[in-house]
């Protein structure tokens, strides 16, 4: 198992994180042209059954803490829709990667799903992004063998 990350603290992004946790998942490559980043994690924020979870530590996606304050190096969106649990927007800082954090992130979020009576949890893994379904098998998750279909309202 990987070790644990020093001088790392998870918990609950605020409006005042979105700069840095969006500029997060660009770097992680989890953006997308159809989608709008900033308005995914206010939405997520406002909305009772669901949260973005950041870790905070030395670093940051530039590589510096802004003074003496941690920088965003992760972050895990999660919501409860009513009968199952979803995670989105998991992403570590690529230089805090190796060291089990994106396992503690998802580790925060089931517990957070949990607390909001979730029984299950699932995620999307795009087919481009197939790499990480080994990460994800590291974690205990299996293939739920389902075709994702979707439509914009
Ligand atoms: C996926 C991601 C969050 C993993 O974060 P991380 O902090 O490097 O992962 P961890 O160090 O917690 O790894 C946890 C376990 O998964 C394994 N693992 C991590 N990345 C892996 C990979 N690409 N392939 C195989 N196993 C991997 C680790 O070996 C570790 O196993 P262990 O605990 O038995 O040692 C990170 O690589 C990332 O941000 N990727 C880009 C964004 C992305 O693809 N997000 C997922 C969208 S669905």
């Amino acid at each position: 198992m990987s070790e644990r990350v020093p001088d790392v603290e998870i918990g609950p992004a605020t409006q005042a994180d979105g700069t840095a946790v969006v500029a997060l998942w660009r770097a992680a490559g989890l953006t997308r042209p159809w989608n709008d980043p900033d308005r995914d994690f206010a939405d997520a924020l406002v909305t009772a059954t669901s949260t973005v979870l950041v870790a905070r530590g030395p670093g940051g996606i530039d590589g510096t803490a802004a003074g003496d304050d941690p920088a965003v190096v992760g972050s895990v969106m999660a919501g409860f829709d009513g009968h199952r649990g979803w995670l989105y927007y998991l992403a570590v800082a690529p230089e805090a990667r190796g060291q089990g954090l994106g396992r503690e992130l998802v580790v925060a979020a089931e517990a957070w799903l949990a607390g909001q009576g979730a029984p299950k949890v699932q995620l999307m893994v795009r087919r481009e992004n197939a790499d990480v379904q080994a990460f994800y098998a590291a974690l205990g998750y299996e293939d739920a063998d389902c075709v994702v279909l979707g439509r914009r309202f």
